[in-house]
């Protein structure tokens, strides 16, 4: 019986100029694969298996589990759909740290959808899979966004357009950009660090917030990355949320010493990123964050790159 497995990779939320309207997706240049992995095959009866590193830290039972509740939404919309549908076997294998700021419950949600959507030949197209993933993503974090499902199935860096019938668009990247990212070990739930944000934003806040979105768009489109990075500051969460994470003060100060072009909150943290232009820097900020910002054995230091691509069909030997 064919199984379907589909790899779905770590992204940046916020990206700190695009609070829920910007994101990126990550690959280690070291080759570690980091993003989940889910398989699907057909089966009498519908079951979930985790494994993999974070697999202990997920809600037990498989009710609980984010991929029972996307296969239930899948299943949901095509018997909406009119379409032909069977139980299935499904698979997660957690390698991303939950609540890490790197984008976990999301690449569980991509990949759980892509590889449902596979099985059953692609009765959705992109965008109606977008909507599916940022409506199961808010169940989560108490509100949709797609900063982090958007790169994480599409690839790239992607900007939010709020349009249900577009739901992103591309942006260029910088192609001599290296992005350093730090998962510091401890777990930060984006309920709770979007709790701790204030309901409204003054109006200085929110020239600044536009203003810096806008130069930032033009900048990539014209291939001026020192203009990007000039404006690649979190006027709306950091200020808030940066006391949730210890150390973060010294990681930036550092960090943009070494020759950092920008540093910031991954998602809501705490993972944090600086971006390079050249590999000795990241490579040394790098060794810097996994001596000086980790608190724990869970954590973890890798140099990134933007990827083209999200996700990823991974052939299974039957
Ligand atoms: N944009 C989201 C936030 C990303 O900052 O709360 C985390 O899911």
């Amino acid at each position: 019986m064919k199984t379907t497995r589909v790899y779905a990779p770590a992204s940046i939320g916020n990206v700190s100029l695009g609070f829920d309207v910007l994101g990126a997706a990550l690959t280690p240049v070291d080759g570690t694969e980091l993003g989940d992995v889910v398989e699907v095959k057909e089966a009498d009866v519908f079951g979930l298996t985790v494994s993999g590193p974070f697999a202990h830290k997920l809600p037990p039972g498989e009710d609980n589990n984010i991929v029972t509740l996307c296969y239930a939404h899948f299943m949901e919309e095509m018997v909406k759909l009119g379409k032909p549908v069977h139980h299935v076997a499904m698979t997660l294998y957690k390698n991303l740290p939950i609540g890490s700021g790197l984008g976990s419950s999301a690449s569980s949600i991509v990949a759980a959808f892509q590889a449902l959507n596979v099985h059953f030949d692609r009765p959705f197209d992109d965008n109606q899979l977008l909507l599916m993933m940022g409506e199961l993503e808010g169940q989560i974090s108490g509100s949709i966004h797609y900063d982090n499902v958007a790169p994480c199935f599409l690839g790239g860096m992607t900007l939010m357009t709020g349009d249900k019938d577009q739901v992103t668009v591309s942006l260029p990247v910088s192609p001599s950009w290296y992005w350093v990212i730090c998962y510091s070990g401890i777990s930060v739930s984006t309920s709770a660090a979007r709790d701790i944000l204030p309901k409204e934003v003054d109006m200085a806040t929110a020239l600044t917030f536009g203003r810096q979105l806008g130069v930032f768009v033009h900048a990539l489109h014209s291939q001026d990355f020192t203009l990007a990075a000039s404006v690649m500051n979190d006027v709306i969460a950091e200020p808030y949320r940066k006391s949730l994470l210890p150390g973060f003060d010294e990681a930036r100060s550092f960090s943009m010493a070494q020759g950092g072009l920008a540093f910031g909150i991954s998602g809501s943290g705490p993972t944090v990123f600086a971006v390079c232009d050249n590999a000795e820097n990241a490579e040394f900020i790098r060794e810097w964050l996994q001596a000086n910002y980790v608190q724990n054995e869970d954590g973890f230091s890798h140099v990134c790159r933007i990827p083209q691509k999200g996700t990823v069909e991974q052939q299974v030997k039957e």
